[in-house]
């Protein structure tokens, strides 16, 4: 018989039980589950609730259960449903009556709250220890390449010069926001779920502080319904994954467009590369895709939760067994994604002579020689349209700023002198660019310095 199979007078049919059944993926849980129920076990005794002997007896049999699991010794059942009552149902076996004196004060729907909410706060931490590691070697990345001239895009057009330092410092503030989302989201995961109950409460006198305590939360949740019946904590976790991978695929996609034969502007190792079945000569950058495929995946599990819980009365409803699926495979699409892309950015080569040709097509600097233009006096709308002739010019005879002459210069604006040939070098477009957050080669310097300072922090 079930474990709630008291009020019926037939067994499930065999496909129901297949059909809601969650034990094949939530099995997961069963060292928060045990967790759990050895500090709800604790507190039972130590209120009176239960004996202490039993209470006692409890908590032995289940840390033996934990250790039964972890070498393998334990076949969990379809029939018992879920890790919840699959573990109470080997506890039984185990101890007998004692052993039914667990659930006392207790529903599955506070302990699946509770188990979801133990797992997603050692996860958060798991994940951020990856994300600190890709900022990390970012930051080493960024500062061997202070000096790295490269054309930095809009539209994917060739803009303005900056160092690949400042290009690669972009991502490490996007990864420092991704971090600081998961220290949010852990937060508001930290509330303890257990005596709410099925959604009421209960009438024992639970001592839910303390249970708080000896499982590591800094709080209790305050409302019975409230704390069986939301995953917000759940939709928030996919929701800062979801950025995360969504800066991790924007990365993966410049790293496709820089080891392209067109941009040439790094090589892979190859062992972050795959070659092709039928061209010999293929070296495809397949690490990359797949991450920016992944993301579809963890924005899918985001929808489905999102759909899943828009509709549900309070307070539990069996809908939310859904939310597990969602949530490791987010979680799990991450913990891959990040070591892969960390080594795959570490082991690249850096091509900085192909960078570095690459601003001197385009007119990257043409913004400098307007700019010269207003520092010798000429409004910028006019030094604007004054350089745009320039560029035409060059244009139409197949030459760049650098390489006019003086003459061709003066032709077009007598303002024109032979410092403008020192103000428009790359070098110095980007170096005289030194406000706070730009590009020259001076201020990634101490951005990358702040960076390792609050990596240190953290
Ligand atoms: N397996 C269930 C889940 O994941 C546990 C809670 C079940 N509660 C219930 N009343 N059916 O949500």
């Amino acid at each position: 018989m079930k474990l709630w199979g008291g009020r019926f007078t037939k067994s499930t049919n065999s496909f129901t039980d297949h059909f809601h059944s969650s034990i094949s993926f939530d099995q997961r849980l069963y060292k928060e589950d045990i967790t759990g129920s050895i500090a709800h076990a604790a507190m039972l005794g130590k209120q009176g609730i239960i004996p202490k002997e039993d209470a006692e007896l409890i908590q032995k049999t289940l840390k033996e259960i934990l250790a039964d699991i972890e070498a393998g010794k334990v076949a969990f059942d379809e029939k018992a449903e879920d890790i919840h009552m699959n573990i109470e149902t080997i506890l039984i076996e185990r101890i007998g009556d004692v052993g039914k004196r667990l659930h006392t004060g207790r529903s599955r729907n506070d302990q699946v709250a509770l188990d979801i909410r133990m797992y997603i706060k050692t996860e958060i931490k798991e994940i951020q220890t990856l994300l600190k590691n890709t900022m990390m070697i970012l930051n080493q990345i960024a500062a061997k390449n202070t000096e790295t001239i490269m054309p930095g895009y809009t539209h994917l057009q060739r803009a303005q010069p900056i160092t690949f330092s400042h290009h690669i410092l972009a991502y490490v503030e996007m990864f420092k926001r991704d971090y600081e989302r998961l220290t949010d989201t852990y937060k508001r995961t930290n509330y303890m779920p257990l005596g709410s109950g099925a959604l009421a409460s209960t009438t024992y006198p639970l001592d839910r502080d303390f249970v708080a305590k000896q499982l590591g939360f800094d709080n209790i949740t305050l409302n019975s319904m409230d704390g069986v019946s939301d995953r917000d904590f759940c939709i928030e976790l996919v929701s800062a994954l979801s950025i995360l991978m969504m800066h991790l695929s924007r990365f993966c996609e410049e790293v496709i467009l820089w080891s392209s034969h067109e941009f040439h502007f790094i090589e892979l190792d190859d062992a972050y590369s795959t070659g092709s079945s039928i061209m010999p000569q293929k070296k495809n950058p397949d690490m990359a895709e797949l991450i920016r495929g992944k993301t579809g995946r963890v924005y899918g599990n985001l929808m489905g939760l999102f759909t899943m819980m828009k509709g549900l009365p309070l307070a539990y409803n069996k809908d939310m067994q859904e939310d597990k699926e969602a949530v490791f495979s987010a979680v799990d699409t991450i913990k891959m994604c990040l070591p892969v892309f960390t080594a795959m950015m570490e082991t690249m080569t850096i091509c900085k002579q192909n960078m570095y040709h690459a601003t001197k097509g385009g007119f990257t600097n043409a913004t400098d020689a307007a700019d010269w233009l207003v520092k010798n006096g000429v409004p910028f709308r006019d030094a604007h349209a004054i350089i745009g002739q320039l560029v035409l010019y060059c244009i139409n005879h197949n030459t760049n700023l650098d390489d006019l002459t003086l003459q061709e210069y003066q032709a077009i604006s007598p303002v024109f002198n032979e410092t403008v040939y020192d103000a428009i070098r790359v070098e110095k477009c980007v170096a005289a660019r030194n406000v706070k957050g730009g590009p020259s080669q001076e201020y990634v310097q101490k951005l990358i310095a702040i960076n390792d300072d609050y990596l240190k922090t953290i």
